[in-house]
């Protein structure tokens, strides 16, 4: 199948398991659905979201954090990257790196990041272990816009919530989030691709809804 020329070039930042790449990656497969990936760049070499992407046909990158000065030039690549694509929209996915401003500004408004918390609460890593140490009765994903110079903060595009068990390991409470944020993911692109998504201020609103 030819996707339609008009589609939303999506450029996905990976370092790992590529669960939520493979999300997109699917939806993307859709003769509906108005995004495809064109790119997916690691800052790992042997991150298994690249044999992901290589399996469904789309272009891979590794950009080596070691072959950069610093933390800018290293952004300063990735932009360059993905502008040569013509990347409409950056997702991160799992991307154990911090964007700074250098990333930030270039893509101000067309870059998405997918947290396994209901922000603001628990950003950071481990989140879910964050969740159970803290007892909380409820859990979630959250999709939200990236914000210059801050981690897993910027306006909040979709949320979702799930329970938290009094049995929850860390594992069992991920695989119930991680079911969410494979949900969310593509339907945030979709929402940023039909051009719903109005920002004001902190506040994202979804058009055409309700
Ligand atoms: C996900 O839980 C995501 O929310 C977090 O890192 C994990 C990445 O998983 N940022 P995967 O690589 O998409 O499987």
């Amino acid at each position: 199948m030819t996707p339609p020329a008009d589609r939303l070039r999506v450029g996905v930042l990976v370092s790992g398991r590529g669960s939520n790449l493979q999300a997109l990656l699917d939806a993307s497969r859709r003769a509906d659905y108005p995004a495809e990936v064109v790119v997916v760049i690691s800052d790992r070499e042997r991150a298994a979201a690249l044999d992901r992407a290589r399996a469904a046909g789309v272009e891979t990158l590794f950009v080596n954090p070691k072959d950069f000065a610093d933390r800018q030039a290293f952004d300063l690549a990735l932009v360059r990257e993905l502008t040569a694509r013509r990347v409409d929209l950056v997702c991160c996915a799992g991307f154990m790196r911090i964007l700074s401003s250098a990333f930030t500004r270039a893509f101000s408004g067309r870059a998405m990041n997918i947290h396994p918390s209901l922000l603001p609460a628990f950003p950071g890593l481990h989140a879910q272990r964050q969740a159970l140490d803290h007892g909380a009765k409820v859990a979630g994903a959250t999709v939200h816009f990236l914000e210059d110079g801050a981690v897993d903060t910027g306006a909040i595009i979709l949320q979702s919530s799930v329970p938290v068990h009094p049995d929850d390991t860390e594992d069992t409470l991920s695989a119930r989030i991680l079911i969410e944020e494979h949900r969310l993911y593509p339907e945030a692109v979709r929402l940023f691709a039909e051009g719903r998504l109005a920002v004001e201020g902190r506040r994202v609103f979804v058009r055409g809804e309700g």
